[in-house]
């Protein structure tokens, strides 16, 4: 049975109405992606290898940092978010050996002692030797 031709026309403007409502969530679902990408990679890795000298790697858990502290400028006010970078800074005489271990291992020394949950103190418990 065919439907009377006003009822045709409504048919298709909703049609037509339900089409762009589906082109702009697929738009807006696109867009989510790219920020909360975007978002994820600007946080780095959730765990980072440092190099610890004679003393061996250091395995840290950036993420948990990130995640308990919040404030990213703790540790990047002294050097930037870029892979590699205390090494470079550290060749280059811009950061002092064991000054940024010192940063870490301060700040796990003031929560301890303030009855705190903190990181190691103990050098092997950073360090692989
Ligand atoms: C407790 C110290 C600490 C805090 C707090 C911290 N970071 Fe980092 N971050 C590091 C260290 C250490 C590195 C490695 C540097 C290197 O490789 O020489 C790093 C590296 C990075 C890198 C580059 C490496 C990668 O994996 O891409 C990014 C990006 C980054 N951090 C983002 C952040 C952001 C965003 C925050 C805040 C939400 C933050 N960090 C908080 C210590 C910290
Ligand atoms: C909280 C983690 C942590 C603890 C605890 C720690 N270190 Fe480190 N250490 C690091 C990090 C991170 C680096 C690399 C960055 C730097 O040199 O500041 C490092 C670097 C070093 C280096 C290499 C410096 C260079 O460039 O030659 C030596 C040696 C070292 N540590 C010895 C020790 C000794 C000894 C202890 C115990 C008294 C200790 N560390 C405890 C994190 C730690
Ligand atoms: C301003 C304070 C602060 C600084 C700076 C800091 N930490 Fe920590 N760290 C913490 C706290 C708080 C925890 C406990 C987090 C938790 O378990 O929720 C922790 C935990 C850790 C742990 C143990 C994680 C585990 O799973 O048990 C390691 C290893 C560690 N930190 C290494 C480092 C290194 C290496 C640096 C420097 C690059 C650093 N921390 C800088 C506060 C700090």
């Amino acid at each position: 049975m065919m439907k009377p031709i006003e009822n045709q026309q409504i048919d298709h403007q909703q049609y037509v109405k339900k089409s762009k409502i589906i082109v702009l969530a697929l738009v807006f679902a696109m867009a989510m992606t790219v920020v909360t990408f975007a978002q994820v990679s600007k946080k780095g890795a959730p765990e980072i290898v440092l190099k610890g000298g004679s003393r061996g790697d250091i395995h840290f858990p950036h993420r948990t940092h990130q995640d308990t502290l919040v404030d990213c400028k703790i540790c990047h006010d002294m050097f930037p978010q870029i892979s590699g970078i205390i090494e470079d800074l550290k060749s280059k005489g811009k950061l002092e050996k064991q000054q940024v271990m010192n940063h870490c291992r301060g700040c796990h020394k003031n929560m301890i002692s303030a009855g705190k949950k903190a990181g190691p103190t103990a050098c092997n418990k950073c360090h692989g030797k």
